[in-house]
């Protein structure tokens, strides 16, 4: 008898349910009985103890379903050591609730916080198995995360709608595109979507550059340009800050995201007419793209079978087109980002697209 808990930790993505069925079908097609237990609403489900029993049945017909139907919830690894609004240790409630349940295993599908939470309660005697999750696929030891590949198909669909319309209107486009502290949704989305101009904030750019690649085309008779900017990108100048005079600055800063302070810099420097669109949470949302449904379906049935060898505290990733096992202290707390140097840039470059740097 196997008695396994589950839960969906951090911002939700597409294929969670995919990779819980994953694991689901993989332990009930073995010969070993099994108990689920679903925690709702991430950590929070098992800080609180409130959990599903679920069946075989609950994971059926979930595979193309969007979201999780677990839930999800933020809950901060900086202050996960801290007790609650009314004393609660969390770390301690999380692992009573484990106990309690006579639990062989917890399941975590989660990203970076998420990760350092669940390494945080490996080293606290639980037995943990995790299944990377993120649109923005910054997820260290693994070269790909769920869900990533459906959020740059959002965002590509996004960038196309907006080159018909760019075209037509000899207009600068933006799209804002997801990632956080990361490019890897701007730079393949901008790739696929033909974008002029890919901001990341692992390339901090000129303005004065980015300028020159819109005045560049014009001169070429190009009537519009596309920037895919991610949320996160970041000007030289904005780079060169410490954390603290750059919190400073923001406590000041008139626009709702990068992307409008670069639409109003290329105003005022080239008189062009300049939209902004933000796909924002559209891309996490919907059904996973098919990549997505069998990668998290491989994914999680290589995690049943790791719970039904007995060997916990790995992340289950992917690594040079092998599913592999990756140790759960050496993913923990470390951001996979984009090497300037990488080749996909330089071939991003080498296709006439302007990094701004
Ligand atoms: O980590 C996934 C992500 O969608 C990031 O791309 C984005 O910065 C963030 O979550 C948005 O968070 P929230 O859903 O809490 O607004």
């Amino acid at each position: 008898m196997k008695r396994i808990g589950m839960l969906t930790s951090g911002g939700d993505c597409q294929a969670l349910n995919a990779a819980m069925r994953g694991v689901v079908k993989c332990l009930t097609n073995s010969k070993e009985d099994v108990e689920i237990y679903g925690f709702l609403e991430g950590y929070r489900g098992l800080i609180y103890g409130n959990f599903r029993m679920l069946t075989g049945r609950d994971f059926s017909g979930i595979l193309t379903k969007g979201g999780t139907i677990l839930g999800s919830s933020r809950t901060p690894f900086k202050t996960i050591k801290d007790p609650d609004e009314n004393g609660l240790d969390k770390i301690d409630a999380m692992k009573q609730n484990f106990y309690k349940l006579r639990l062989d295993c917890l399941v975590i599908l989660g990203g970076n916080g998420t990760h350092k939470t669940a390494n945080l309660l490996r080293e606290e005697g639980l037995n943990v198995i995790t299944l990377p999750k993120t649109i923005d696929n910054d997820l260290w030891g693994t070269d790909m995360t769920f869900g990533f590949q459906s959020a740059v198909d959002i965002a590509t669909d996004a960038i196309d709608c907006i080159h018909t319309t760019a075209a037509s209107h000899g207009r600068v486009f933006i799209v804002e595109v997801m990632g956080h502290k990361v490019g890897w949704l701007t730079l393949n989305a901008g790739m696929a979507g033909g974008a002029d101009i890919i901001l990341i904030p692992e390339i901090p750019y000129d303005i004065k550059k980015v300028v020159n690649k819109i005045e560049e085309r014009n001169k070429n008779g190009s009537r519009f340009t596309i920037l895919a900017v991610a949320e996160g990108a970041i000007s030289k100048e904005d780079a060169k800050l410490s954390k603290k005079e750059y919190k400073e600055k923001m406590k000041n800063y008139k626009f709702p995201s990068v992307s409008y302070e670069l639409a109003d810099q290329i105003l005022k420097k080239t008189g062009h007419e300049v939209r902004v669109t933000v796909p924002g949470h559209t891309q996490r949302g919907g059904s996973p793209c098919p990549y997505d449904r069998v990668f998290a379906s491989r994914l999680g049935a290589e995690a049943g079978e790791l719970i039904l060898k007995g060997e916990y505290g790995f992340m289950v990733g992917y690594k040079n087109r092998e599913v592999v096992k990756v140790p759960l202290e050496e993913v923990a707390g470390k951001l996979k980002m984009i090497s300037p140097d990488a080749s996909i840039v330089k071939e991003a470059k080498l296709l006439g697209i302007s990094f701004g740097d």
